[in-house]
């Protein structure tokens, strides 16, 4: 039987047709090597998805001009013919599981530094110290240079050389990237266009190279090949294209030879409208979809925030879009597709739009992966876990995310394990994350590794605290010690006992009312999001943290969201701030060399945490137990480093 029967009904693209209405939205992933050739990293990162079932896999950021067309450390190119070796092996790699193989041609314009650019001036549409102009907020990063009419004809031809050179390669069409405040979007928008040429002004002049690339390109790649664009739906910047104009550019590109219309939002100064965060409903861009898909008749796809098959289903089934664009939910598991095809939805791993091992690792300079797939990013050697020649008993101490991910890897290569929990619940530091606003899909996270052990055939034992004897009794051939980690309580801070911690408010044990004044000690992630869930509450809260920052290690989009929220709220928010002393209703603090206070009715710690459990894994290794410590017991950290580290802790018992 056929689950899902639209989202997996086939559909035509020009001349092609895709197996099922699932495109994975495009991802610059940091994958290349330095010089920006293909590497095998790369192609076993987008071999995955197709081989979990998508009909077609988009590769994102391929620069047409390279290196001043890049940005951040995306190197993905498509300049030169040099790269249609590796990008024909890339090709034949995908198309071989029946998904369409469309690389994403994009030029960065402004939206670079000029080290990214490794040393050129990045390019810009236009230069000028116009206040309202989005370009004016960016040049900070440093000098640009304004593209000439000459030049902007020559770089319409890098578009084309770029298509051309992924038609030689053997991929099934290119997707031409239109939004997101790229090069073509800043031609596109009043935001950043103040051009008094042909390329500027009008309505009918801003498209104008983006339909030159697009007209540019149908003449030289023939019929037969696919030509989409990722366009704008909504901008979200204050001098923005208006709705109108984006539909009309709509029925413009399908007019110049564009097969489909991918309508994304945002303009980069608005990241949270590109990339959601939790806050965001399901098919968060889809209102900018419709007008669009009423207006042509070329298949129109929604993206953001698309997580559920019957959602999605339904989306086809009431005629929204034509397909949908997945990143993150196919980051989180390839095998998305095919699980919903088989009717196997609770199997599938669901992301959190957390953003950290994704997005948030590419920040860093790092490849992409995922906070709960370890293998996104990796799959070159971790995609298969192998079955042991000789299985061993394992004991896995600890259920929390490290302890849990381990143990499915051990069961997965064979080994008999059993999973010990003190707690009467699986979860650990999962059943505290939930709590915050907006954090229930941390819930569901937790829930898939719960249904993943009981899959795995991983015997379950909580509400027993594990001593040396516990694990004697068991005669385990190898002991993984994932016990995760406490809150720290002692500080040289007069008054500690005046304070609750942060993760008894979480549990519950702790409850705070409303109209209170609230001070948090310590500004890390778990204080902010207290902070967030005494906002919610309508409390008037107060952060004092020592670092020149809150948010500790909070990815990029978050932390832009929680500082806005914070500012919206009028959380007092002090920083270089070392807390001194508690007193029963304020906190006194250091800042710049002098002595203040914030009064409070009740204060929280949060101050970061320690491992736990060191003495044990002194005991076990005594006792000569082989013993591997995983997660937050070696050191703590974010979910991203406990599903890692807890892979490799059940690969290597
Ligand atoms: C790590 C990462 C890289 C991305 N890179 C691109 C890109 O290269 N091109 C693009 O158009 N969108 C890019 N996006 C945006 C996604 O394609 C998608 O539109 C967005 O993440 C919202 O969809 P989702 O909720 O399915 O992730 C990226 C998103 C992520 C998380
Ligand atoms: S890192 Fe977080 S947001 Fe990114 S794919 Fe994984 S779960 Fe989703």
């Amino acid at each position: 039987m056929q689950h899902f029967p639209h989202l997996f009904s086939e559909l035509k693209i020009g001349k092609r047709t895709l197996k099922n209405r699932i495109i994975t939205s495009p991802t610059g992933e940091t994958m290349p090597s330095f010089d920006g050739s293909i590497s095998t990293q790369v192609v076993d990162y987008y071999t995955e998805k197709a081989k979990g079932g998508a009909g077609a896999v988009t590769w994102g950021i391929l620069a047409v001009e390279f290196p001043r067309g890049k940005t951040g450390d995306v190197k993905n190119r498509a300049d030169t013919p040099k790269v249609i070796k590796d990008m024909n092996r890339m090709a034949e790699s995908i198309q071989r599981y029946g998904a369409l193989f469309i690389p994403q041609l994009f030029h960065a314009g402004a939206m670079t530094t000029a080290e990214a650019a490794e040393g050129n001036l990045p390019a810009c549409v236009s230069d000028k110290e116009v206040e309202h102009l989005y370009i004016s907020r960016y040049r900070k990063a440093g000098p640009m240079h304004e593209l000439t009419t000459e030049e902007i004809k020559e770089m319409v031809q890098k578009f084309v050389k770029a298509a051309k050179i992924c038609q030689r390669a053997g991929a099934d069409g290119v997707n031409i990237h239109c939004a997101h405040g790229y090069l073509v979007n800043q031609f596109l928008s009043p935001d950043t266009n103040a051009r008094t040429d042909e390329y500027g002004g009008s309505f009918e002049n801003r498209i104008r190279f983006g339909i030159e690339v697009i007209e540019g390109i149908r003449k030289a790649v023939g019929p037969d090949f696919i030509l989409g664009a990722r366009i704008p739906g909504r901008e979200w910047v204050t001098n923005a294209m208006t709705e109108e104009e984006c539909v009309e550019f709509a029925r413009r590109m399908e007019k110049a030879g564009c097969d489909y219309l991918d309508v994304s939002a945002g303009l980069n100064m608005s990241q949270a409208k590109v990339i959601e965060t939790e806050v965001y409903p399901q098919g968060s861009k889809l209102d900018y979809a419709l007008p669009i898909k009423a207006a042509v008749s070329i298949p129109v796809g929604t993206n953001g925030m698309l997580r559920d098959p019957q959602f999605c289903d339904d989306l086809i089934r009431e005629g929204k879009v034509d397909f949908v664009l997945m990143a993150r939910a196919l980051i989180c598991d390839p095998y998305w597709p095919q699980k919903a095809s088989e009717g196997r939805v609770d199997e599938i791993r669901p992301c959190i739009s957390c953003n950290d091992g994704c997005m948030g690792r590419v920040r860093l300079g790092y490849h992409l992966s995922c906070a709960l797939n370890p293998v996104a990013g990796r799959e070159t050697h971790l995609s298969k876990v192998l079955k042991v020649q000789d299985p061993k008993k394992v004991a896995v101490i600890g259920g929390g995310l490290a302890g849990m991910q381990a143990a499915i890897v051990a069961a997965q290569a064979g080994h008999c394990v059993t999973l010990l929990e003190q707690d009467n619940q699986l979860g650990g530091q999962l059943n505290l994350a939930h709590v915050p606003p907006h954090k229930e899909k941390i819930k569901e996270a937790r829930d898939w590794f719960i249904a993943e052990l009981a899959r795995q055939k991983v015997e379950v034992k909580t509400g027993e605290k594990v001593s040396l004897q516990t694990i004697e009794a068991l005669k385990p051939d190898s002991v993984i010690v994932a016990t995760g980690a406490v809150p720290i309580d002692k500080l040289p801070i007069e008054g500690l006992e005046n304070t609750v911690q942060a993760w008894d408010v979480l549990r519950g044990d702790v409850t705070i009312g409303e109209n209170q004044k609230v001070a948090i000690i310590g500004g890390g992630i778990v204080a902010c999001e207290v902070g967030q869930m005494m906002l919610g509450k309508n409390n008037q809260v107060s952060v004092i943290e020592m670092l020149p920052q809150i948010g500790g290690a909070l990815e990029d989009i978050h932390l832009t969201d929680l500082l806005i929220e914070f500012q919206e709220k009028n959380v007092a928010v002090y920083v270089n701030a070392t807390a001194k002393k508690v007193e029963k209703d304020k906190v006194v603090f250091e800042k710049d060399g002098k002595e203040e206070a914030v009064s409070a009715d009740v204060i929280i710690l949060s101050v970061g945490q320690k491992s736990a459990g060191t003495e044990l894994v002194k005991e076990l290794r005594a006792a000569g137990y082989k013993t591997i410590v995983a997660g937050d017991a070696k050191k703590p950290a974010k979910f991203v480093n406990a599903t890692l580290d807890g892979f490799y802790a059940g690969l290597d018992v």
